[in-house]
């Protein structure tokens, strides 16, 4: 069967799906991101889902929406932060999903935090979450910034994860060791480590997370900043 979906890394947490009836792309921190495959003024999408406000996540969704005219996808109160700006927005809560033009969303449990920078100090925008993409009979689930959590068992019983994008970079989010965990609890065929190397305070090997994980049986692709997985 020929792939249908493509997903390309384009650094950090920064993913762009596409389908053959959309383009999503995930948490665009690409200016100022010292690993971005692509520039914010030029990547073309249709849907923006956002994990959460940090600044590496939140990064230039808004500019990308009001240039292309995408929706962005996040949680009620980032959503709203985002409609303010002037982008169109759909807001959803965690846990809840959605039937889009392209598969469903649903937002899935992430521990972490979300927050934008006030005129003093970080101000709390809606909670964390990561989602669970299903379209084209495929599934990808986007881990967001979490710590590794037991829900993700559930989510790996209920769902045949094709794909599970997750953070390996330790200190803001799991590191390798729980990274690997996850993906015993989740049982996706493939996994793509991100959040990692983009700074310093987040240099990780990944081989360390590659061989663990590969002794869960799940495929690992390591992917640098511009290559494409295919499902
Ligand atoms: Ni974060
Ligand atoms: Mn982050």
């Amino acid at each position: 069967m020929s792939a249908k979906i493509s997903v390309q890394y384009l650094g950090h947490s920064c993913f762009l799906v596409t389908t053959p009836k959309a383009r999503i792309l995930i948490d665009p921190f690409l200016t100022g991101n010292p690993m971005a495959a692509a520039k914010a003024e030029e990547v073309q999408c249709d849907y923006i889902l956002v994990s959460h406000a940090h600044s590496d996540h939140y990064g230039d969704a808004v500019s990308i929406a009001k240039r292309t005219g995408a929706t962005i996808v996040a949680a009620y109160e980032l959503a709203l932060h985002a409609g303010a700006q002037g982008a169109k927005v759909h807001p959803m809560g965690c846990g809840g999903g959605r039937s889009f033009p392209f598969g469903r969303v649903q937002l899935t449990i992430a521990h972490h935090t979300s927050s934008v920078e006030g005129p003093h100090g970080s101000i709390s925008v809606a909670a964390p979450v990561g989602f669970l993409i299903k379209a084209e009979g495929k599934t990808i689930y986007f881990a967001g910034d979490t710590a590794l959590t037991l829900d993700m068992e559930l989510l790996g019983s209920r769902h045949s994860i094709d794909l599970a994008l997750l953070p390996i970079g330790d200190n803001f989010t799991m590191g390798p060791d729980d990274a690997a965990e996850a993906v015993r609890l989740l049982k996706p065929r493939v996994v793509v480590p991100m959040h990692y190397n983009t700074f310093d305070v987040i240099a990780v090997n990944p081989e360390g997370f590659a061989r663990e994980a590969a002794k869960h049986g799940c495929k690992v692709e390591v992917m640098n900043p511009g290559a494409c997985v295919q499902l």
